[in-house]
């Protein structure tokens, strides 16, 4: 699919805030529109993850991507549940939640809407429009699985942020983009991010020696 459409990104206070990131700056550069909300923990993680202070009364995230992809982003309070995300009736293509807490996780699979992201996933559903979790959490609770559940029965993607390897990461970038392409998959949007798994490629040698394996 390659027109270009809108939707709606929240980032919560999950780590891997770089996930996030990419996306945004991914579907920004493909031309789509994206209307962005964080969470205030998503601002802290962002500080400890990605060393960006932001004034958190004021914080400018359109200063986070190239002045050239502005004109596409919009950046709301998390309160301003009055915002377009919020309305069943805006043109919000999927909504993404990435990276996702397992606080905001808990609230969305209880429909709780009690900010802009929760609203906007609450929206999703009730709508039938895609919504990706992107939850982060290791190890998992049973109150963390049963979450993740009840979104999968409600007609979320759950899209745990689980890198894989068979593509040989070189950095942590690929394996950011790893995860991100498998959003973008989700979303239908071409990605130049990943090479598809085709042949396997020939294994590596072997780093142990006959009879010295532990
Ligand atoms: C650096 C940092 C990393 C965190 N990593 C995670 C995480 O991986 N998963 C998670 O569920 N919460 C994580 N937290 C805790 C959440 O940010 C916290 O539960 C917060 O209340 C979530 O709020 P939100 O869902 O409104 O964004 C982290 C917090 C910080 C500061």
């Amino acid at each position: 699919m390659n027109e270009t459409r809108t939707f709606a990104l929240g980032w919560s206070g999950g780590s891997g805030i770089a996930y996030g990131m990419r996306l945004l700056e991914v579907l920004l550069a493909g031309g789509h529109t994206v209307h962005l909300v964080a969470s205030p923990a998503a601002l802290r993680v962002l500080r400890h993850e990605a060393g960006v202070e932001l004034d958190p009364a004021r914080p400018d995230l359109a200063g986070l991507v190239r002045p050239e992809l502005r004109a596409r982003l919009h950046v709301h309070d998390p309160a301003a549940v009055e915002a377009a995300p919020s309305s069943g009736s805006a043109a919000i293509a999927a909504v993404i939640l990435c990276p996702c807490s397992m606080g905001t996780l808990a609230r969305v699979a209880h429909g709780f809407s009690s900010n802009l992201l929760e609203r906007a996933a609450d929206v999703a559903l009730k709508e039938g429009r895609p919504l990706i979790v992107v939850p982060r959490e290791t190890p998992l609770s049973p109150l963390h699985l049963r979450n993740m559940l009840s979104l999968a029965e409600s007609g979320a993607v759950v899209l745990p942020a689980m890198p894989g390897f068979y593509h040989r990461p070189q950095s942590v970038q690929d394996l950011v983009d790893f995860v991100v392409a498998k959003v973008l998959d989700r979303l239908g949007v071409a990605s130049p991010l990943i090479r598809r798994w085709a042949t396997p490629p020939a294994p590596p040698a072997s780093p142990w020696h006959e009879g010295e394996e532990p």
